[in-house]
């Protein structure tokens, strides 16, 4: 499974790619918004940015909620970055835009994929990759991570090849989960990244290597 990192903040970003585990990248509407990213200009400045730091796809997702707008974002976003990923929703118009664009050879991350027929219906559509959003199903009480694991099982059904990128992950065992599941990829935000490094028997024997070559070299 990949690992990209959920953020528009290129600092984290930077942090992220710093572990070498990164392969792309996802920024939505919110995250650039939390980053202090605003305007197309400074949504275009921090994709060019961070396509300069993380060799792989990048996520860019449209405002628009009408086929037209989100075809005219869509072609524009496909020239901001060396693999860009058009980030399209789960709607009527957002499936009608997805057909548009991948058949002109831009690729797309369904985005908001809350069911299993959603995700049937991206596939149809061309999406490179579809993302159930793990963390908010869970939010409504079931288990989000069902989601993942239906899609990746149907789409096995018949070898479709939409990705299936585990989304709105909250916490490391949600990529324990997704990997189980046979997610191919798994968007992480920063901070959950740097938990999955941790573990306290790695810092103890870290420290215990260390005492140890000491006592042994006299120092
Ligand atoms: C995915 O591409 C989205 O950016 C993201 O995972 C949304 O997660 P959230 O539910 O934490 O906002």
């Amino acid at each position: 499974m990949k690992l990209f990192v959920d953020t528009a903040d290129v600092d984290e970003v930077r942090r992220a790619a710093r572990l070498g585990v990164v392969s792309g990248v996802t920024t939505n509407p919110s995250l650039a918004a939390q980053a202090g990213v605003s305007g197309m200009e400074g949504y275009r400045a921090a994709v060019a940015e961070i396509a300069s730091i993380v060799d792989g796809p990048i996520s860019i997702e449209v405002v628009s909620e009408d086929v037209e707008g989100m075809i005219t974002e869509g072609k524009e976003y496909a020239t901001w970055a060396p693999t860009p990923w058009v980030k399209l929703p789960s709607t009527a118009a957002g499936f009608e835009a997805m057909k548009a664009l991948s058949d002109e050879g831009i690729e797309i991350n369904q985005t908001l994929c809350f069911s299993v027929n959603q995700a049937l219906l991206g596939a149809q559509a061309g999406a490179a990759a579809v993302s159930p959003f793990v963390g908010r199903v869970d939010d409504t009480g079931q288990r989000g991570m069902d989601l993942v694991e239906e899609i990746v099982s149907i789409y096995r059904n018949y070898g479709i090849r939409t990705q299936v990128l585990a989304a709105s992950i909250r916490h490391p065992l949600h990529c324990v989960e997704a990997a189980r599941a046979g997610a191919h990829i798994a968007t992480v935000p920063c901070a959950v990244l740097e938990q999955m490094v941790k573990h306290p028997l790695t810092t103890v024997g870290v420290e215990r290597f260390r005492q140890d070559w000491q006592r042994a070299s006299g120092s």
